[in-house]
């Protein structure tokens, strides 16, 4: 595939996140699970060093309690800049003071705070995607957020609501203005929805139009470089979100750099010899991280099928390597491979979830009205991923 330099948006130019200057406008999605410093260091070294690449979601509580795991999870590698973490609360004052720890502590350039979780086990006590539906609340967190960022720009990432019939994408982006937050990313979905069916690149557009006061990012379903250009061009929004495209794939971020700058850049097609390189180094990558080689290779095997989709590797083999302990067992398993397969076409495309809609739980009376709400209870905030 080439990319189709008619699609380039009219005005290209750095997305503008308070300080930070973020060329090509690309953002490489919170994935919780996945976008730890390894994975990070992994993509930017493809994009040398371009775009922006958010950190996996931590929860506020953990962060100001300290917890062990979060404390891990917020590590970013030397080289890394700007340092974006993403934040997952539902109480006000704790937002604020999870946002006042990192200012102080210096731990990061730059917050988004998710509002997009679809869990039901966070939907069900209003947390995640069922918070924005309660505008006092949304308004509240961003407000705690905001006063207590200093000069550090926040963000918003959220879902066009909980279902059709019940949208909040538009409110959100208002208040959102109205809080002083820098930058909306909007994920063309309801939670209703999941993961299942298309992205509404229209609600972008509208979101767009809605506030274009700040900068909108569009999210969904951006598989290949040239479907962020297409969007960039049929909503008129201000940057992307790019999450599954990348799973098993982290060279994408080489081909959106490639894309955006060079007209005409083909896409990486690797052969099986360098995906399998690409591999091995992720699982060391995670085994530095982690201070352990085995827990780095057992992190590594969920990654398995992602970076083997398409190629004619054999389900024992794929399972071989999804449940290998060290990096000789991984080496070992790749030798009995054909390493000189080309890229297969079928390994483009949609990956990673596909889930269909399932019905959205939310507390009892949580619709009867979007203008009041009691305070959230402590395990709203319990999530482990989702956006
Ligand atoms: C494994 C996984 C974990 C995710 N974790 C988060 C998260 O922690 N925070 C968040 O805002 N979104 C999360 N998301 C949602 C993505 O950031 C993104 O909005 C979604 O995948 C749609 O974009 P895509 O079509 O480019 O994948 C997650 C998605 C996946 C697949």
């Amino acid at each position: 595939m080439t990319a189709d330099t008619t699609l380039a948006p009219a005005a290209p130019g750095a997305l503008r996140i308070g300080p930070h200057a973020v060329w090509p406008p690309v953002v490489l999605a919170p994935m919780a699970g996945i976008t730890n410093a390894p994975f990070r260091t992994l993509c930017r070294e493809f994009s040398g060093g371009k775009g922006l690449f958010v950190s996996e979601m931590i929860t506020t509580r953990a962060l100001v309690e300290r917890n062990d795991k979060t404390m891990q999870l917020i590590h970013f590698d030397a080289t890394e800049t700007p340092r974006s973490i993403q934040l997952y609360g539902v109480d006000p004052a704790t937002v604020g003071k999870a946002v006042r720890m990192i200012v102080d502590e210096d731990l990061a350039d730059h917050i988004d705070l998710n509002f997009g979780c679809p869990v039901p086990k966070v939907t069900r006590k209003g947390g995640g995607s069922a918070l924005p539906y309660k505008r006092p609340l949304l308004r509240a967190i961003l407000r705690e957020a905001v006063g207590n960022a200093g000069e550090l720009p926040v963000t918003i990432k959220m879902r066009k609501g909980i279902d059709d019939d019940h949208l909040t994408y538009l409110d959100a982006g208002r208040i959102a203005v109205e809080e002083g937050v820098t930058a909306v990313a909007l994920h063309g979905r309801t939670a209703a929805q999941h993961y299942g069916g298309t992205a509404d690149w229209d609600a972008v557009a509208r979101l767009k139009e809605h506030v274009p006061e700040i900068p909108v990012l569009g999210n969904g379903d951006i598989w290949c470089a040239e479907d962020a250009l297409r969007m960039m061009r049929e909503t008129g929004c201000d940057g992307v979100v790019v999450g599954r495209g990348c799973l098993g794939r982290p060279w994408l971020f080489g081909d959106l750099v490639a894309a955006f700058e060079t007209p005409d850049a083909p896409p990486a097609a690797f052969g099986f010899a360098r995906v399998a390189a690409i591999m091995r180094r992720h699982a060391e990558l995670l085994g530095l991280w982690l201070g352990d080689e085995a827990r780095g290779v057992i992190d590594f095997r969920k990654h398995v099928p992602w970076y083997t989709k398409g190629f004619a590797v054999g389900s024992e083999a794929r399972r071989a390597l999804a449940s290998a302990s060290s990096l000789a067992e991984m080496d070992e398993q790749f030798a009995g491979l054909d390493l000189t397969q080309p890229w297969p076409a079928g390994a483009d495309g949609p990956r990673g979830r596909t889930a269909p809609g399932k019905r959205v739980v939310l507390p009892d009376g949580w619709l009867d009205d979007p203008f009041t709400c009691e305070a959230l209870s402590e395990d709203a905030e319990s999530a482990t991923s989702g956006g």
